[in-house]
């Protein structure tokens, strides 16, 4: 069991280009069930999630484009890394669903950060359980730099922040997992004999 979820973990990739196929709704209902598994600041739950296809994930695309276009040179002058990251941004891939994670708004910066962390755990779960029904996802923070637009686009109200965005359908790519850091980088162990 344990190394059944090792490998998920393991081979969880960010998928930035997608069957058109559109994925069953039970599907995506399971992969949202599982994701309220996840633990949460005093068990609040404080997360919400919209699902999105047809044109309103056609505009959410669109709009992450132009912030992902925003930052890179003219056409003509991109290079062919950027161009394909351009396509990816304007089209998400192709994915045939969006999945938008919000929480509440709190204007007390501890309980902000205990809500974003309860949200920002739920959304690992919800890509772990789609990768489990091999489906690809991608989280996103990215199109969030144009949030006025994208809450005009998915009419989402100012007392609800947008978390997280992440395109969900089958993948069309297998890409190589990127390298992670060692552990001697990142942890520091104390209390403990050499
Ligand atoms: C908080 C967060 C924000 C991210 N935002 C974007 C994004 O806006 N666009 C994008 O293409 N990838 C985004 N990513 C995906 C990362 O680039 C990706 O997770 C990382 O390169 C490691 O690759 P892997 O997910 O395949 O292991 C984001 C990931 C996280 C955790």
């Amino acid at each position: 069991m344990q190394v059944e979820l090792y490998e998920v973990i393991k081979t969880r990739r960010s998928i930035r280009r997608y069957k058109p196929d559109m994925v069953p709704r039970e599907v995506i209902n399971r992969i949202l069930e599982i994701a309220t598994w996840a633990p949460s600041g005093r068990n609040w739950q404080q997360w919400e999630f919209m699902v999105i296809s047809g044109s309103k994930k056609g505009e959410l695309a669109r709009s992450y484009g132009r912030v992902v276009e925003f930052g890179m040179p003219p056409e003509g002058k991109r290079s062919p890394e950027q161009e394909s990251f351009l396509q990816w941004a304007r089209t998400l891939g192709g994915a045939p669903v969006a999945i938008v994670a919000l929480t509440r708004v709190h204007g007390q910066p501890g309980t902000r950060k205990m809500n974003l962390e309860s949200v920002a755990a739920a959304f690992s779960y919800l890509l772990l359980a789609a990768a489990n029904e091999g489906l690809g996802t991608c989280w996103m923070t990215g199109p969030l730099n144009n949030e006025m637009e994208l809450r005009k686009i998915l009419d989402i109200s100012t007392d609800k922040e947008i978390v997280a965005i992440t395109p969900l359908g089958y993948p069309d790519e297998s890409p190589e997992a990127a390298p992670r850091k060692s552990l001697d980088e990142i942890v520091t162990w104390i209390g403990f004999e050499e």
